[in-house]
This record gives C-alpha cells, structure tokens and sequence, in this order.
C-alpha cells in the first residue's frame, strides 16, 4: 500500500489545467453501450474508476482502447456478456449506469449492487422505481439486481431527491423507450447535461438538462460519435481551496466558471481573490488565499448549491480560519469521517449529526492519518499542505480512484509531497 509524505507550509504557486470530470466520465461511459456503432470519447481523466469502467466492459465483450492522452474508443456491438456480477462491478458507485444502459440497450441484465465511498446508505431505490415507470421488471436477490423488459415505454418519473445517479440512469434506459419521457426533480449538476449532450450527439431526443424536468423522446437506434467531456468541478474546486489554504497564488486552466460559481462564492466570503479570466481558448481562474480567513457557514445543496463534494476539502480550510464555521452536510447522512483525522492534526470540531461546528485555530500540525473516502482524502491533502510540520497519509488508493496525478499537479504548485511505495 503507498502512502503520501507531505512537508506543509509552502505556498502553492503557478498554474494547474484540469483534467476531465470524473462524474462525467463514469456515466459517458457506459452510456457508449447504448450505440449500435462505437464512440470515441476524449479528455477522460486517467483515474483508477475509469480504468476499472474500461475492464468491466472488456468483461463484457465490448472492444475498449483508452490511451495516455484520456481518448478511449468503446465498441459496444461485441457485448456478448449480459450478466454483470463479477466482484470488480462493487469497486464502484457508477457500476449501476450499467442498468439504464444495459436495458436501453438489451432489454435486459444482472448486475451486482454497486459500491462506492462510504458516505451514507445510497439506495438505490430511485433508480429502480424509475426503470420499473418505464416497464422493466426489477428485483434484487442476493445482492443482484435482475431487470428486464420486454418493451420500453415512456413514463413521468418525479424524483423524491434531485438524485444525480437516477436521472442519468433514467435518462440511458428512456432514450430507447417507445415515446415520451419526463423526469421531474431533476438533478441539475454540470455531468447532467454533459451525459445529455453526448446522447444527443448519439442521435437521442433529450430537452431540459440542466433543468427541474428533463423530456426524452425515445429512438429505436442510436449512432456512435465522438465526444469530449467537460473538464471536473470538484477537482478545480479542489484546488481552488488548496490554494487559498497555503496563503498561495494559483492560475487555474481549463474550467468553466459558472460551474464554480458556489465555490467561488464561498472562498470570497472567506476573504480569497479570486479573478476570471481567458486566453481566447479556455476559461482560467487565479486564486489567491490571504492571511488569516473569515470563518463561515456552508450547506450543501444539490447543484447549483454549494457541492457536496467540496464539502470535506473546504473543511480542512475552515480549521485554520478566524472564528466558528458551521457545515451542514445535507446531502449525505455519513460524510464526516476526514473529522477526526482533523483533529490529529490539531483542529477543533464538533459533530452533531448532519452539522459540523468548527472552531478556528491558528495552525495545523503534521500527522499520521488515514483517508476514509475519496473526498475526506483530498481534504487531509490540503490540511497536510498547509499544516507546520510533516504529514503520513495512508489509504491513498481512495485519493487515486477521482484525482489524475494530483501529486504531479501539487508538486508543479511548489508543494513538498511524495508517493512512498510500503513494502
Ligand atoms: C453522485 O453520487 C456522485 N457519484 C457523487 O460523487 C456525488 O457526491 C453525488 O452524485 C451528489 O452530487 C458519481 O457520480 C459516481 P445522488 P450518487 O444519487 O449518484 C440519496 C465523489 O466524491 N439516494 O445524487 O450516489 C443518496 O443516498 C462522489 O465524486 C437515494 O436515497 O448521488 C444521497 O443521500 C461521492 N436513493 C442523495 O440521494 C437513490 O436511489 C443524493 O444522491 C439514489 C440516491
């Protein structure tokens, strides 16, 4: 298992381009099945979930090539493999877009619950009451879920909560349906309308992404294309934060500055500068952190609120500043494990349920921590960064599964941290 050094102290300094949105890759993906051609998908990030999406496909039988530069080619028309219970399909949350995608497409499959971090239940009941409105049959024996259909048809579907992961997954099975298909609540994040528009680009009839209601009008075929995804909001976020943590100077390329509008927001509250600007091709932010920061109150909120998966790394941030924050964690029911690995490092926080009261102190200190999640690991990164003295962190597998090179990235940025193999 490798674990990461970090000296903290120094000031990230320079510039960073951000790599793909892992979110929206995940879900573009297997979206690819849905074609009778292949697709050729570009700027994915080459992120351990991407490479285990690659071999469950391969699994599967579909043709899949991804290069260096994040351009993979997906030949769906091989699948011959329909049943997907094979363990590396419970790596991961995204698995279940194989269900929309593999009914879209076939009519039928058998997958293995997914996984993902652990940040709270995450049923998937959404989902599947949406692909039963639209016909299938769903029923989960032994940790599988067994769907099929023989026919698709059009439904209204209202979400109870604006998830994210049921209205892509409603959104794959219903382009194939027969009519139409409305889908109310509607998540809204960024990787929404990107999994919209690489549709339509595959010949799909989708209106309203990005919206309270999405409309899909079903096709019988749809075509391969090539597509490039959207660069990631979390990561630029991620970022964003580790600089105005380290009292640093950062231009960020490569973004797309309504997306980051609620960060943005909040790390001015703070007292951060932050100025847009672009080079005639690209959109780039510079962030610059000041002295001591302002406390300040944060919920989180399905898009366009303040992301739920900034949550924990603006944490690390909020532990340093001036007076008493308070974080509301509605989105998740779980997502405060990175709390008492803070604390190691010399923060003050108090838990009560799904708030986080955190007294600002002046500095952290070095540690030997742990990541529990993908997102409490980038924010023990940024406390590291930041904290006087030398930090251990172990668990980094997390860290690796949402960040492209992030040490490279940080180590371009001034920061004194390295990858130690364990023996
Ligand atoms: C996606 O998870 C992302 N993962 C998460 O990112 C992100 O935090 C989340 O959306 C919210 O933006 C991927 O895209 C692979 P939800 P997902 O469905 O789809 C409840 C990261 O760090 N719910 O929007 O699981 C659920 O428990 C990861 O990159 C149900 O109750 O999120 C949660 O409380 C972490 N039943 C809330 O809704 C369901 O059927 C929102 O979940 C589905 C969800």
């Amino acid at each position: 298992m490798a674990y990461y050094r970090i000296n903290g102290g120094k000031p990230l300094e320079g510039q960073v381009t951000i790599s793909g949105a892992k979110n929206a890759a995940l879900a573009i993906i297997p979206a690819a099945i849905l074609a009778g051609q292949p697709c050729v998908l570009e700027n994915l990030p080459l992120i351990e979930d991407v490479q285990v999406l690659a071999r469950i496909l391969r699994t599967m039988g579909a043709e899949v090539e991804l290069n260096d530069n994040g351009c993979m080619r997906i030949d769906p028309t091989k699948i011959n493999n329909f049943d997907v219970t094979f363990d590396m399909v419970s790596k991961l949350r995204a698995s279940y877009y194989l269900l929309g995608a593999m009914l879209g497409r076939y009519g039928h499959t058998a997958l293995l619950l997914p996984g993902g971090c652990h940040i709270g239940n995450r049923p998937i009941d959404f989902h599947i009451k949406g692909m039963r409105a639209l016909g299938a049959t769903v029923e989960i024996k032994n940790g599988i879920v067994y769907a099929k259909a023989d026919e698709l048809h059009g439904a209204e579907i209202y979400l109870d909560m604006a998830s994210v992961g049921a209205t892509i997954n409603i959104m794959l099975a219903a382009c194939r349906a027969d009519g139409m298909t409305v889908i109310a609540n509607a998540a809204k994040e960024p990787h929404v309308v990107d999994v919209a528009n690489f549709l339509n680009m595959m010949g799909a009839s989708i209106k309203g992404a990005g919206t309270d209601v999405i409309r899909i009008r079903g096709r019988k075929e749809l075509h391969g294309c090539n597509y490039a995804i959207i660069p990631d909001q979390i990561e630029a976020g991620t970022f964003m934060i580790a600089a105005v943590a380290t009292k640093g100077n950062v231009v960020i390329n490569n973004i797309i500055p309504t997306h980051l509008e609620a960060i943005s927001a909040k790390l001015m509250e703070c007292g951060a500068h932050i100025t847009e600007g672009d080079d005639g091709s690209e959109f780039y932010l510079q962030v610059q952190g000041g002295d001591r920061l302002r406390a300040v109150n944060i919920k989180t909120l399905p898009y366009p609120g303040f992301p739920t998966d900034l949550q924990q790394p603006i944490m690390a941030l909020l532990t340093m500043s001036k007076g008493n924050s308070y974080i509301v964690e509605n989105i998740f029911e779980d997502r405060f494990n990175h709390v008492p690995e803070l604390i190691r490092m010399g923060a003050s926080i108090n838990v009560n349920g799904r708030t986080a009261i955190i007294e600002g102190v002046d500095r952290l200190y070095g540690a030997s921590v742990q990541a529990t999640d993908l997102r409490a690991g980038a924010a023990l990164v940024i406390a590291a960064l930041s904290a006087e003295g030398t930090s251990i962190i172990r668990n980094i597998h997390f860290i690796d599964r949402g960040y492209e090179n992030i040490e490279q990235k940080l180590r371009a940025l001034g920061a004194d941290i390295e990858r130690v193999e364990e023996d």
